[in-house]
């Protein structure tokens, strides 16, 4: 059964997608099954890539690990996420950007999560 939020890529082509309405069908690309995209929680080498949120005063600030996470050409963060009850919030990120997305959002229970293109999801 896939679930809402849920991330599936395809090993082939790299396509990435969010299922946004789960159900019990297979999400097939180039012919073959996508793969669900686990979010990890625990990096247990350099803590570049778990997110930190911090509240601000008009919202959160999201910071991709206690060490900055690289932004380079072939190795960054491709967006980040904030989720507030049934609402989420996303910042596509590019090469060259900080690892860092603001989001003016008042909410008191949030989650973030973050997508490396090389080390897949994380979740803090
Ligand atoms: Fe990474």
């Amino acid at each position: 059964m896939r679930k809402r939020y849920q991330i599936y890529k395809c090993n082939v082509c790299g396509n990435i997608v969010e299922v946004e309405v789960g159900s019990d069908g297979d999400l097939v690309c180039c012919g073959e099954d996508m793969q669900l995209m686990e979010e990890k929680t625990a990096d247990k080498t350099t803590e570049k890539h778990v997110p930190m949120i911090e509240k601000t005063a008009d919202g959160y600030t999201v910071t991709v690990g206690s060490t900055l996470h690289p932004m380079e050409e072939k190795h960054y963060i491709q967006w980040i996420e904030l989720h507030a009850g049934d609402a989420v919030y996303r910042q596509f990120l590019n090469p060259g950007d900080q690892p860092v997305a603001h989001f003016c959002v008042k909410a008191d229970n949030v989650w973030a999560r973050e997508y490396c293109n090389v080390h897949g999801l994380w979740k803090g």
